[in-house]
């Protein structure tokens, strides 16, 4: 059985972790496929926007594996992490906006994969946290980078030192989550927002990510820079052309 699925329609794909009986824990085989799938996504023609959720209504991820880790050597822990950071960033990079559907306990790894994502939608009975000092080690993928970056460098401290876990409305208060809804309506409210990004350019959503991921670690004036050359590209996209036409025209594109 795959341990990532997906499914597609009307431009949205849905990845799922599917390894429900371990909390959709993410062992070697699932961040490859992890991996191999966001590839296959990024050039995938007929997908505007990707959601990333887990299997069944218990967890979203609770993390790397434990039971793995607790067998293995420091250099294939090396290994490991790197496969986990090639995960993140896979997501991180992908060219179309991605939105974490956070169905449960996102912990360690699964808030790693959750935060690599652009935005996250977080069931009310959703759990995060950064419990990796808990067993000994610091967060290993991509955790002590993208964290302070999302919620601010003390927010970010507490949450790793203490490895507490908190509820989804303290994660939406410190911004670690966009929107916090009941469980039962999280993939309708998440498909709505989904819908509603797809029906945007596709050019005009896609340089606007590259333009704010690049940006965010460069200064003002790079930034700006980068900003212009994504605005640029856009010009010379017919798409842009008939949504302006459009528009000035009063029709529908
Ligand atoms: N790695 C490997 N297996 C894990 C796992 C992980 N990160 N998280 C949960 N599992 C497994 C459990 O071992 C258990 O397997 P079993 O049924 O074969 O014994 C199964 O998933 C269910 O988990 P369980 O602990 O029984 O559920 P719970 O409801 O009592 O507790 C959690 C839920 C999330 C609080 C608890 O599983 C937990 O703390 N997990 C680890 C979270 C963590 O530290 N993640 C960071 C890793 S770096």
């Amino acid at each position: 059985m795959a341990l990532v699925t997906t499914s597609k329609s009307n431009g949205i794909a849905i990845v799922k972790i599917n390894r429900p009986d371990k909390l959709n824990a993410m062992n070697m085989d699932v961040a490859r496929e992890l991996v191999s799938v966001f590839t296959q996504l990024d050039t995938d023609n007929d997908v505007k926007v990707i959601i990333l959720t887990g299997e069944g209504e218990k967890a979203f991820s609770a993390g790397a594996d434990i039971e793995y880790m607790s067998k293995i050597s420091a250099d294939e822990s090396v290994e490991y992490a790197k496969l986990g950071q090639l995960v993140t960033n896979t997501i991180e990079l992908v060219s179309k906006p991605t939105i974490a559907a956070v169905n449960g306990f996102a912990l360690g790894g699964g808030c790693e994969v959750a935060m690599s994502c652009d935005i996250r939608i977080a069931a009310d009975t959703a759990r995060m946290g950064q419990p990796e000092v808990t067993i000994g080690i610091p967060p290993g993928w991509g955790g002590t980078q993208r964290l302070m970056r999302i919620v601010g460098i003390a927010k970010a401290k507490e949450l790793v030192y203490t490895g507490k876990m908190i509820k989804a409305d303290e994660a939406e208060k410190i911004g670690l989550v966009n929107q916090v809804v009941p469980l039962a309506s999280l993939m309708e409210e998440t498909m709505k927002m989904a819908n509603q990004i797809a029906a945007n350019s596709v050019s005009g959503v896609k340089m606007s990510k590259i333009a704010i991921n690049k940006g965010r670690n460069a200064d003002l004036d790079t930034g700006l820079g980068i900003e212009l050359l994504a605005w640029r590209n856009c010009f010379t996209d017919p798409d842009r052309e008939q949504r302006m036409t459009a528009f000035v025209n009063k029709s529908k594109k």
